[in-house]
């Protein structure tokens, strides 16, 4: 009988407190992600979601006063931004940074290990005709969501995080979202073979009638404060808002919100 793999634990968070200047953003965060999984983080606005998933990826101002981030068994606390991405880690910003002077074509094949697929992804997201602009100048807010994506198939990461993918897509446009997003976790491989993993934050429920992610979590005021299943979950937030949530987690002593 063919022996059945362990999933490798890819991310884990361990107990994660972050700062910038004097603000507290995240108090004490756990989190772990295997291979071929996908947890879904929703939250209120400024409750701390993208403030976790650009901990995760290092970016600049983001500091860690207390635990740990480790991926692949190591921590990465010690490692910038460059060398995170390099190790596999990538992030569709929810709100993508404009690149002046840097056109697409450019950016991608510094980002791409493979050149020749530069011309395949910039077909697949429907992005051509801005092969030659400048990165996200003058973009609309679809064409950045697809902007973001673009990047990513060119990295392909490991870990793939993306912060509201579908935050002012349209209907047509969330198809190819969606199918983009599938792709990057490779949703049509079978469960057994899927290498990725991925951390989804979303105010919708559309992306997750179509990703089937494993585990959701609500975050409030820095801390993750309830986890279930994500279409659960997004039912009650839909019905109750967040405030049945927040009360549990009132509730519960482990939690002074
Ligand atoms: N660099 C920063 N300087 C000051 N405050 C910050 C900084 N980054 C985040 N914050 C604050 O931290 C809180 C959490 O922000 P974050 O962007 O993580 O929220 P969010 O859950 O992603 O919200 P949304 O759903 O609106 O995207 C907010 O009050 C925000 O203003
Ligand atoms: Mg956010």
């Amino acid at each position: 009988m063919e022996e059945k793999r362990n999933k490798e634990l890819l991310l884990e968070i361990k107990d994660l407190s972050v700062k910038t200047g004097d603000k507290q953003l995240l108090y004490g965060v756990n989190l772990n992600v295997k291979e071929g999984e996908v947890h879904v983080i929703f939250g209120p606005n400024g409750s701390g979601k993208s403030s976790l998933v650009s901990a995760i990826m290092g970016l600049p101002n983001y500091e860690v006063v207390s635990g740990d981030i480790r991926f692949k068994g190591k921590s990465i606390l010690g490692l910038g931004l460059t060398e995170r991405a390099r190790m596999g880690i990538g992030l569709a910003f929810q709100h993508s940074p404009v690149v002046e002077g840097v056109s697409v074509d450019i950016l991608l094949r510094a980002i791409a290990k493979d050149k020749k697929i530069v011309h395949e992804i910039t077909k697949e997201t429907d992005l051509k005709k801005h092969l030659n602009r400048e990165v996200n100048v003058g973009f609309s807010g679809g064409e950045r969501k697809r902007g973001e994506l673009l990047q990513l198939l060119a990295q392909s990461p490991q870990l793939v995080m993306f912060d509201e993918p579908d935050s002012g897509v349209d209907v047509e446009n969330m198809g190819l979202i969606i199918k983009i997003v599938r792709k990057l976790l490779q949703k049509d491989l079978p469960i057994m073979k899927r290498k990725n993993c991925g951390i989804i934050v979303t105010h919708s429920g559309t992306i997750l009638e179509k990703i089937h992610a494993n585990i959701g979590y609500v975050m409030i005021g820095g801390r993750i404060v309830c986890s279930g299943s994500p279409l659960d979950i997004f039912d009650q937030i839909r019905t109750n808002g967040f405030a049945r949530c927040a009360k549990e987690a009132r509730e519960n002593e482990r939690f002074q919100l």
